[in-house]
């Protein structure tokens, strides 16, 4: 069974940061969509998409490329680090098209310094810690 985390993470790194500690503890290879853009996804089975959530929706550029790349009727996991709340509509409404099925999603806090927030320092500085790690590598692990 063959599995790939499909991610984009440009504002602090969190996304990367959670997707990196899963790969250190489960068999999955990682593809950064900003650096291979046209990744090849056919040879996998199951497939997560990972980002940080933007004015209410995933990454733009997670979105392309799905639309782009992500071959029809895959297995598909997804994954989101927010400063206030997940929300999966956008990459759903693509996998609809493709006729993928969600195996499951998972969501934390990830560090937020967008516009007010800057002010204050921040929003849920210090995420995703351990703990949000360690429950990231047990929901690809029972997947
Ligand atoms: C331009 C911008 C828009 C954002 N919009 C939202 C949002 O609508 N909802 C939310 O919960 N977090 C929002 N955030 C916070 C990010 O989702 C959060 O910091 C995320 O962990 C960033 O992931 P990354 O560092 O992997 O890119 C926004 C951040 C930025 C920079």
């Amino acid at each position: 069974m063959r599995k790939a985390i499909v991610y984009v993470s440009v504002h602090h790194g969190n996304t990367e940061k959670l997707v990196k500690g899963i790969a250190e503890e489960c068999q999955i290879d990682l593809i950064d969509a900003v650096n291979q853009p046209d990744a090849d996804l056919s040879s996998y089975d199951m497939i997560g998409f990972a980002s940080g959530i933007y004015f209410s929706k995933f990454h733009q550029l997670i979105l392309e490329f799905a639309e782009k790349n992500l071959p029809d009727e895959k297995k598909i996991f997804l994954l989101c680090t927010y400063g206030g709340s997940a929300n999966y509509k956008s990459i759903e409404q693509i996998l609809d098209k493709k006729r993928s099925k969600v195996i499951g999603k998972f969501g934390c806090k990830g560090y937020d310094t967008f516009g007010p927030f800057k002010l204050v320092g921040g929003i849920a500085k210090g995420h995703p810690d351990e703990d949000d790690i360690k429950n990231a590598v047990e929901f690809v692990t029972r997947l």
